[in-house]
């Protein structure tokens, strides 16, 4: 008997799959299956592995409740779809005859993100922050989580903020405004800020938007973007460069209200916008502990879900927990490719779940040299101006970066680093000077023999690591996805 945890209808649509011990039997995203970036719908080979994992699914849990959604967006003039009002409707659209007469269950949008955060956390009692772009009507939300003597999770509601404020809209907006993808390319805008310079920009967007910072508070409402010619005397770096400190800036305010609640020093932080890692190394000046699941946007929200409909702690080891390749992990084969040619891809096990390669499905690199980040930009095809993530060994990982306060390790990149050697490795050091580290501890996992052999070999405890993707596609799925890789761009794949 097996809980199916759905987020899906608006983008990434994404399931998991828990059983009534809180094992997580299976957690994927739609698009990597059916190859549409940030697909809304579900789609067959999904289903199948869903299928594969569970045959007895008795529940289905709903990330958001949908007449609500339907609620905010007839409020705000987006209209009213009066197919998508009930769970039953979107499950119809999302899941054909799939799973019929399975009864099905509806959680609170920030409610989901609280769960996918603290019941798959380390932690008996936390305060749980929550920020994106919007839920239902919720935009940010401060949680106090605790279990209670039958282990059952409980949440209490500290404070929220509603729409239009929000700071993942206020970040989106300007995402658009630079030309970017919004609700997609907000890590590009983040990449872009380190080459700016945020002074006037700042200054203009706190004056012209905000009404009141420590309330989350905007003049106007940023759901329909910004005018086309604001701040047209400025460059993008610098646009960018002023959203960043906006938001930081924001996100700290709401980390102090967070902790004067006094709830407890453990932080749990979800939300699309916690995935800002450049903000994120600053939060640990606020909490002891910090823990950001690796998938805190929408699409973790279908862990979320499930974790609400089970009601305990989730049995939490990786973020592996996608479509599988079976097979030993090819460190040797690696290791070939990387000593002949620098470069290498690998298709290995269970996919991550959430937007990043942590090692199944990577590109890997030599980090050492002046020419290797050009060389990877070549095969991916994107703006120079983009860092690549190093990945570490990680009880080496303080004798190479500065790891913030609050972040000992950084297993999932949830945040940036200052990397003390940048002349040694400037293919994972950004114009600021930091990397997006992943940090991996003595797991016995795939990444960790290879990295461990690695530094046997060369010295070096680091590698470059990307995710494996065509330009233009998610990440890459199952074997054939990978073979396509190896005839495009010509770089060995190892699975
Ligand atoms: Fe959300």
């Amino acid at each position: 008997m097996s809980i199916l945890g759905i987020s899906a209808g608006f983008h990434d649509a994404a399931a998991a799959v828990v059983d009534h011990h809180g094992d997580i039997l299976f957690a994927g995203h739609s698009e990597r299956y059916s190859k549409h970036k940030n697909d809304e719908h579900f789609c067959t080979g999904l289903i199948d592995d869903i299928k594969q994992y569970s045959d007895n699914i008795d529940r289905i849990a709903y990330y958001e409740r949908p007449w609500l959604k339907q609620l905010r967006n007839w409020r705000s003039g987006q209209g009213f779809d009066w197919h998508r009002v009930t769970a039953g409707q979107v499950m119809r659209h999302q899941l054909g005859s799939n799973f019929k007469n399975v009864p099905i269950q509806c959680f609170n949008h920030h409610l989901s993100h609280a769960a996918a955060g603290f019941q798959t956390s380390p932690y008996s009692k936390a305060t749980v922050v929550v920020i994106d772009a919007i839920g239902e009507f919720d935009t940010v939300s401060i949680w106090g989580a605790e279990y209670d003597s039958r282990r059952q999770a409980h949440y209490k509601r500290l404070w929220r903020q509603t729409y239009p404020h929000s700071v993942g809209m206020f970040y989106s907006s300007v995402t658009k405004h630079v030309g970017l993808r919004p609700m997609d390319e907000e890590y590009i805008l983040m990449g872009m800020a380190a080459y700016g310079n945020s002074k006037e920009t700042t200054k203009k967007m706190r004056l012209d938007l905000l009404d009141n910072e420590w309330e989350v508070k905007f003049k106007e409402n940023l759901h329909t973007g910004l005018a086309v010619k604001y701040l047209s005397d400025h460059t993008e770096f610098d646009i960018a460069a002023g959203a960043q400190d906006m938001a930081e800036d924001l996100i700290l305010n709401i980390m102090v209200r967070a902790r004067k609640f006094n709830w407890s020093e453990n932080l749990v932080y979800m939300g699309g916008v916690a995935l800002n890692c450049a903000a994120n190394a600053r939060i640990g000046n606020y909490f002891d502990n910090v823990w950001i699941m690796p998938n805190p946007g929408d699409a973790g929200s279908s862990l979320g879900a499930a974790a609400l409909a089970h009601g305990g702690r989730l049995n939490w080891t990786n973020a592996f927990l996608g479509h599988d390749i079976p097979g030993p992990y090819p460190v040797n084969a690696i290791l070939d490719e990387l000593v002949s040619h620098r470069i290498v891809g690998v298709a290995n096990g269970r996919a991550e779940y959430g937007p990043r390669a942590l090692g199944n499905r990577s590109l890997l690199a030599d980090p050492r040299g002046p020419d290797i980040k050009n060389q990877v930009n070549g095969i991916k095809r994107r703006q120079q101006f983009r860092p690549f993530a190093p990945v570490i060994l990680e009880e080496l990982a303080d004798m190479y970066f500065d790891m913030p306060r609050g972040f000992p390790n950084s297993r999932y990149m949830q945040c940036i680093a200052r990397c003390r050697h940048p002349e040694l490795f400037p293919a994972v050091i950004h114009a600021d000077g930091t990397s997006r580290v992943q940090t991996v501890p003595r797991d016995g996992s795939g990444i960790r023999q290879l990295l461990e052999k690695w530094y046997v070999m060369t010295g070096c405890p680091m590698l470059l690591n990307t995710s494996l993707n065509i330009r233009g596609e998610p990440m890459v799925n199952d074997r054939a996805d990978a073979d396509r890789f190896e005839t495009l761009y010509g770089v060995k794949v190892c699975s």
